[in-house]
């Protein structure tokens, strides 16, 4: 199969193309910025024509949440218009596109204390989610056949060449030069590393299944306070870690107090995810941090 693979030298995307080349049988296209930049959508259908994937994985996107709250038009090229456009390329040539979403869709509307199920309503609460939102449904709309997968809090081995950057190389960072760390502990969410994801997404790219909505997130949830306690945990680190409120925090966007996502959908197709202590340890171990 041809897949056509945007975001490739990113965090997810990178280990994105390793399950594939593992799973083998496919000849997946990186399609890198210099190629093809997703802020002129109008530049899309013209390289997928080149292209004639048989799949699109789409992993880029601007996701900047509180850059994004002063750039709305940034946000609504990269991830709502060049969405719709990568939407309609797929559905024109007959290949099927597999985007890249996330749990921050969610969070507004009444509280919530269940995992969210793959069609609950989207209730954005800041421009990065609401520009995701949009593109969904557009790619929804216009390529009923395609897949959403939400993913969320991702944590993963850095593209070669280039260092990991996320929130457990920064908790492990800050704890070693800090000695404490205050972390915010009112938002609940679904910590993911990006190899259990990659794993679905080959699965699933190669299986008929129906388009929609999938969450693929490590099973459980944790306030990032609760994960960061449990990162300098088996990293081995005796370093106080305190919990500190959203408010406190100040961040320029707000975010889900609760954004945990049920993966059922997903489970029912290959299995339970693993969960994300299980996928923590796996990570610290093979970054040689535990
Ligand atoms: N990271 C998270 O915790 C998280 C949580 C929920 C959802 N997500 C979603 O997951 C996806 C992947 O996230 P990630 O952590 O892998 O991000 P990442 O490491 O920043 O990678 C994003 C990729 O997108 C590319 N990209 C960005 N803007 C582009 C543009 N205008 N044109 C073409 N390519 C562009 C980047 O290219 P360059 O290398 O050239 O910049 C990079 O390869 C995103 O869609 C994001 O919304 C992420």
């Amino acid at each position: 199969m041809k897949i056509a693979l945007l975001g490739a030298g990113g965090q997810l995307g990178s280990a994105i193309a390793a399950a594939l080349e593992t799973a083998g049988g496919h000849d997946v296209v990186p399609v890198p910025r210099r190629r093809l930049d997703l802020e002129d959508p109008t530049a899309i259908a013209g390289a997928m024509r080149d292209i004639a994937p048989d799949a699109i994985i789409n992993t880029a996107g601007y996701h900047n949440v509180d850059e994004a709250e002063g750039r709305p038009g940034l946000a609504h090229r990269v991830n709502v218009l060049s969405v719709a456009e990568l939407a309609a390329a797929a559905e024109r040539a007959g290949a099927r596109l597999l985007h890249v979403s996330t749990d921050y869709v969610f969070g507004g509307g009444p509280a919530r204390h269940e995992p969210i199920g793959e069609d609950a309503p989207a209730a954005p609460l800041n421009i990065y989610g609401t520009s995701k939102a949009l593109g969904d449904a557009l790619a929804r709309e216009i390529h009923p056949e395609g897949c959403i997968l939400r993913v969320a809090s991702l944590f993963g081995a850095g593209a070669p060449g280039r260092p990991a950057a996320n929130f457990v190389e920064t908790t492990l960072r800050l704890a070693r030069e800090k000695g404490a760390l205050r972390v915010v502990g009112d938002q609940e969410m679904s910590p993911t590393c990006t190899a259990d994801v990659s794993r679905a997404v080959a699965a699933l790219v190669a299986e008929s299944i129906p388009g929609g909505n999938y969450h693929a997130v490590n099973s459980g949830s944790v306030t990032w306070h609760g994960f960061a306690c449990r990162i300098v945990e088996l990293a081995g680190l005796d370093v106080p870690v305190e919990p500190i409120s959203s408010a406190e925090f100040a961040a320029p966007a707000r975010r889900p107090a609760y954004s945990v996502l049920g993966n059922s959908r997903l489970a029912a197709i290959m299995g339970p995810m693993p969960t994300w202590e299980d996928a923590l340890a796996r990570y610290l171990s093979e970054a040689g941090h535990a």
